[in-house]
């Protein structure tokens, strides 16, 4: 029956089940509004889409909204930490269950670190609006790529191959407001989840307001010649405006959908899973496709598109009017704050992803070895801190950012897949959320996901290429010789037949 609770007695090593409806949407958003729709949204207006970023946001939440629906589905059935990961183990076995885990720490590991990064860019600016700015050395990642301007390796027109190849220096130390945010955020995790809940909903909450403002203070004064034509014409190549255009920047501003399935990720620690679950990934979701249209559409209101292509487009798209002008400040701080409680969600998300490869014996035990007090899991928690500081301190944005989108899409066509193969292998299991339509949604899932994961660029594939070889190796070096059996056996639910009884 819909209600049905699956009970998971609480272990010594069991985790804290302190989550509810409002904390699991708040999780969601806290994962999803930050450096997509403050950074990247301007760099896609401005090289891809013009105003159709609109189009391209509505486009990408369908998708994401597909591959929703059966993360749904999953997240209500095995109502277990570990996101895809589980599932996919649950279903198609331990090789497929740890390539879809060792893809999400793409997902999650780089994209804490990637956002922390962003927030850096904010932070520094900042600080030097009050006048106390950070030591140059400090304030960027020391190693770059051969297509920045500013690193050693600086090679004009450098293919894909070659920026990955010639890695080089800018002559700073390391990224200490990236390092900073991800030290204290590892902090507040490992001592609670509840705090760090109850943190993130405050964080959320000053996001969103400020996000609501901005539109509603900004509609008022669009200048529709900014606007006009709302997709500019195809220059010639595609990708280049026009609706291939639209589609580009499809891939690219999909960064900033990025995290709503961190809510499953939580199933471990919500009160009531089965019905939670769908109510956080889904609401959080369509909250945010809604808010992210509409600030785009202001956006590209204020401003025109072509002058958006900056690190903090938002706060530079309001300076454009004196109406608006007010709002620069205010989104600033906005931007710092949202930035930080993403950083929080996808650490939190990685922390469990691997508390639940190590409960399975994929990964070493200690990762899911729970604190006494805290009834967090600390040791993998400090892990997963350390390994964020480790990136975000090194690389800058774009080879961060880039490792993040593929291994996310690939998380949602798997998904989306084996929803499908649970439907035919385990027809009678129950479902207390079933995905609406699934011969339709799921396979449309999987061709939109897909279609995005085609328009990244080949770089981002080899890395991929790369990544995946070195998940292989340790794979059957380690994991094959310690893995258990899945934990969530299926066959102990009521079959569905029974439970509608
Ligand atoms: N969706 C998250 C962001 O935009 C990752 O920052």
């Amino acid at each position: 029956m819909a209600g049905q609770t699956t009970k998971i007695e609480a272990g010594p090593n069991e985790l804290k089940r302190a989550l509810g409806p409002v904390h699991l949407i708040a999780l969601g958003i806290g994962a999803i509004i930050g450096a997509g729709i403050f950074v990247i949204t301007g760099h896609a207006a401005a090289s891809y889409a013009g105003p159709g970023v609109v189009l391209s946001f509505a486009i990408a939440g369908t998708g994401c909204l597909f591959a929703g629906l059966c993360y749904a589905e999953y997240a209500t059935m095995i109502p277990v930490a570990g996101s895809a990961y589980t599932y996919t183990y649950a279903t198609l076995g331990s090789f497929m269950g740890w390539f879809i885990g060792w893809n999400l720490v793409l997902e999650y590991l780089a994209a804490s670190s990637t956002v922390a990064v962003g927030w850096g860019g904010y932070f520094n600016d900042f600080m030097n609006y009050l006048g106390h700015p950070v030591a140059a050395q400090f304030a960027s990642a020391p190693l770059c790529v051969a297509t920045d301007v500013h690193c050693s390796t600086y090679t004009p027109n450098a293919s894909a191959l070659d920026a990955i190849a010639h890695i080089g220096f800018t002559g700073t130390y390391f990224n200490l407001p990236a390092v900073a945010l991800i030290a204290l955020v590892t902090i507040v995790l490992v001592v609670g989840v509840h705090l760090s809940a109850n943190f993130n909903n405050l964080m959320v909450a000053i996001k969103l307001s400020i996000v609501v403002l901005v539109i509603a203070a900004g509609i008022p004064f669009v200048v529709h010649a900014n606007q006009t034509p709302f997709i500019p014409p195809n220059t010639g190549t595609w990708g280049h405006f026009g609706w291939s255009g639209v589609l580009r920047a499809t891939g690219v501003i999909f960064f900033a959908y990025i995290g709503f399935d961190a809510v499953s990720v939580a199933a471990q620690e919500a009160r009531n899973p089965q019905r939670d679950m769908p109510i956080g990934i889904l609401g959080s979701l369509l909250i945010c496709t809604v808010l992210y249209m509409l600030m785009s559409y202001v956006l590209t209101g204020l401003a025109s598109y072509t002058t958006l292509n900056v690190a903090h487009p938002v706060s530079m798209a309001v300076e454009q009017l004196p109406a608006t002008k007010w709002l620069a400040p205010i989104v600033n701080v906005g931007a710092i704050v949202g930035l930080a409680s993403v950083v929080l969600v996808l650490i939190l998300g990685q922390s469990r992803i691997f508390y639940a490869m190590g409960s399975d014996g994929m990964i070493p035990k200690l990762f899911c070895d729970v604190h006494p007090r805290f009834r967090t899991p600390w040791k993998g928690t400090l892990i997963t801190g350390l390994f964020a500081i480790l990136l975000a301190g090194a690389l800058p944005l774009d080879i961060l950012g880039e490792l993040v989108s593929i291994g996310t899409l690939l998380a949602f066509v798997i998904v989306c897949f084996g929803v499908m193969v649970l439907r035919i292998m385990r027809p009678k299991v129950a479902r207390p959320f079933r995905t609406p339509f699934v011969w339709i949604v799921a396979p449309l899932g999987i061709i939109m996901c897909g279609a995005m994961m085609a328009w990244l660029p080949l770089d981002t594939w080899l890395r991929l290429g790369a990544w995946t070889v070195i998940g292989v190796i340790i794979y059957f070096v380690y994991s094959l010789r310690h893995v258990k059996p899945t934990r969530w056996k299926l066959e102990d639910q009521k079959p569905a037949a029974q439970a509608a009884e």
